[in-house]
């Protein structure tokens, strides 16, 4: 079965994306039915080019993504400039984190292709990587979350009378902190923690460089846990993990950087707690109908018992230092099976 890896991506995660491919083309060589499975790197660079062969092998083997001159943009790529192997692929990997990878275009042309692939379909791409639209989707599925308001690009940059009261309404509504994120990024990419006016225009501005929609949320006091999830129409839940650290916040370097942030696998919670948050990791991943795999987010603040979804991520981290795998190896399944189950599910 040749299993096309595909990794790099058009994203503000493309070095995270190479990491977690790294991880997952070393276990596919111990993967359970590791003579069934042969691995077809196909790296899409940061301006968007599709390679295969010896070089997609290489970035998988260096780490070191392929240089482009970023401020060239973006590549238009036409249907006959993928590689011809993309023909022999049996089932994808989209080992893509973010923005055109993990929003279900990606998902959309694999599925055009009709060629199986792991992980979620377009839908539920589309819905877990824009945090509105999850939002609303929680919503309607009676999940708790945390306050928020949602503001526009235009409202922040076209009408400079619009703007100063769309900071009041957020003022009066949220207060301080609050957090402002690009509805359609990952990694923290664009997140910024805000405790003054000043700051809330700064961020405002800073987001609306990033994406059309921004959304601003209450800022809670909590411990941060995350749920694997694993399987398709009857998906499980893993143990539960906690993230602890000590910068202001889970920023980017904070989760990429070894030392910044300690995990605690299994997260000393109550089983009642801890059976609320495998409930609710359920519940989120079928509210947005994901597929295969999933890693889903919640706030717990300890002093009111409350369990807060903060998101669900339908393509998660697979390096290092990544959450996911570590929670089904402390929930009994090691990471070489993981891939193996995933590539399973994906050809159901
Ligand atoms: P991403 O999709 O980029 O991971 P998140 O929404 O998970 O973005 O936010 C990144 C981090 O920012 C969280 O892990 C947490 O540390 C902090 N954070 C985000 N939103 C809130 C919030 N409403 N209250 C407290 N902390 C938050
Ligand atoms: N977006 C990163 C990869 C994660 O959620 O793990
Ligand atoms: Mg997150």
């Amino acid at each position: 079965l040749n299993v096309g890896l595909l990794f790099g991506g058009r994203s503000g995660e493309h070095e995270v994306s190479i990491s977690s491919a790294r991880a997952i083309a070393r276990a596919l060589v111990t993967a359970p039915n590791t003579e069934n499975y042969a691995l077809r790197p196909f790296y899409i660079q940061k301006d968007g080019c599709w390679q295969t062969g010896a070089i997609a092998q290489q970035v998988l083997e260096t780490g070191i993504p392929l240089p482009v001159d970023e401020s060239m943009g973006a590549t238009r790529l036409s249907l006959w400039q993928f590689p011809s192997d993309v023909a022999d692929v049996d089932v994808w990997f989209p080992i893509l984190h973010g923005p055109n990878g993990e929003d279900g275009t990606i998902q959309g042309l694999l599925k055009l292709m009709q060629v199986p692939c792991v992980g979620s379909g377009v839908l539920a791409s589309a819905l877990g990587m824009d945090k509105i639209a999850m939002k609303s989707a929680f919503a309607q599925a009676g999940l708790s979350q945390v306050d928020y308001v949602t503001v526009t690009r235009t409202e922040v940059w076209s009408n400079p009378c619009v703007f100063p009261k769309l900071c009041d309404r957020i003022e009066a509504v949220l207060g301080y902190p609050c957090f402002v994120k690009p509805a359609n990024l990952g990694s923290s990419v664009g997140i910024a923690k805000v405790r003054t006016r000043a700051q809330l225009e700064a961020a405002l501005d800073s987001a609306a460089s990033y994406d059309r929609r921004i959304i601003v949320e209450a800022g809670v006091t909590a411990r941060e846990v995350e749920c694997a999830v694993l399987g398709n129409d009857q998906p499980k839940a893993s143990v539960i993990g906690e993230i602890t650290y000590s910068s202001d916040f889970y920023d980017y370097e904070t989760k990429y950087t070894e030392g910044k942030s300690r995990h605690l696998i299994p997260a000393p919670l109550s089983s009642e707690v801890v059976a609320q948050i495998q409930d609710m990791a359920i519940r989120a991943f079928k509210a947005v109908d994901a597929a295969g795999i999933a890693r889903v987010d919640f706030f717990y603040v300890e002093s009111t018992g409350k369990v807060l979804i903060n998101e669900i991520n339908t393509m998660p981290g697979f390096t290092a230092t990544s959450m996911y795998p570590m929670l089904w190896a402390a929930s009994g399944i090691p990471f070489a099976d993981l891939i193996d189950r995933l590539i399973q599910l994906g050809l159901e």
